[in-house]
C-alpha cells in the first residue's frame, strides 16, 4: 500500500520529463508540443462533426426498399370499390374507397401481426387475435387499439402538379384519370385513428 502511494508520483514525474526530452530533442519547445496536440484534436472532432453530419443528410434508404419512396404509375391505381392492391415490397395495401386512396401499413396495429384481405368478407382480417379493419383501413372490431396505419402519398398529376396525402394519409381526387405517378412515402408513417373513431 504505502510503496504504491510513493511510487505513483514518481512514476509520473519520470514519464513527464521523458516526455519533455522526446520534446527537446525534436526541437519543439512545450507550447508548441501542446499548439500541435490541440490542433490535432480539432481536426478529429471536426472530421467525426462531419461524418456524423453526412451520415444524417444522405438519404438512408433508396427508391424501391422499404423505409424510401415507391412510385405507382397512375394507372396502377384500383377502381373505387375494389380489391386493395397487395405490394410486397412496400409492404402496404393500395386501397382506393369513397374516403380517398390510401396506402396502408400491412402490420397489424395490436401486436404486429400480419393481416390478410379477405374478399369475401370485405374487409382485411388478422390471423392472430381477430382484429378487423375496412378497406379504408378504419377499425371495425377486436383487440387492435387503433385502425390501420397508413404511409404519406404524393400524387404526380399529368400536368406535373402535385397533391398531398391529408392528416389520415388520404387522397382525394377529382380526376384520378389524370394521375401520372403516385409516390408512397414508406419512412413516413401516420398512425391510425384511435379505434371507433371515423374519419372527419
Ligand atoms: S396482432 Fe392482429 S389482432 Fe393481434
Amino acid at each position: 500500500m504505502t510503496t504504491e502511494t510513493v511510487e505513483k508520483p514518481a512514476a509520473r514525474t519520470a514519464r513527464a520529463q521523458k516526455v519533455e526530452e522526446a520534446v527537446d530533442s525534436s526541437g519543439i519547445n512545450r507550447r508548441e508540443f501542446l499548439f500541435y496536440i490541440w490542433g490535432a484534436s480539432m481536426v478529429m472532432l471536426m472530421g467525426g462533426s462531419a461524418g456524423m453530419l453526412l451520415w444524417y443528410l444522405l438519404p438512408r434508404f433508396r427508391a424501391g426498399e422499404f423505409g424510401g419512396d415507391f412510385s405507382l404509375p397512375g394507372a396502377q391505381l384500383p377502381p373505387l370499390g375494389s380489391a386493395p392492391q397487395d405490394n410486397p415490397q412496400g409492404r402496404f395495401w393500395f386501397t382506393h374507397t369513397e374516403n380517398g386512396i390510401a396506402a396502408l401499413y400491412k402490420v397489424c396495429t395490436h401486436l404486429g401481426c400480419l393481416f390478410k384481405w379477405v374478399g369475401t368478407n370485405d374487409r382485411f382480417e388478422c390471423p392472430c387475435h381477430g382484429s378487423k379493419f375496412e378497406a379504408n383501413g378504419l377499425y371495425i372490431e377486436g383487440p387492435a387499439p387503433r385502425s390501420l396505419d397508413r404511409f404519406e402519398i404524393t400524387v404526380v398529376m399529368q400536368d406535373g402538379s402535385t397533391v398531398e396525402s391529408d392528416a389520415n394519409g388520404l387522397v382525394k381526387l377529382e380526376n384520378p384519370a389524370q394521375v401520372r405517378e403516385f409516390i408512397v412515402h414508406t419512412g413516413r408513417r401516420i398512425q391510425g385513428l384511435p379505434a371507433g373513431q371515423e374519419y372527419a
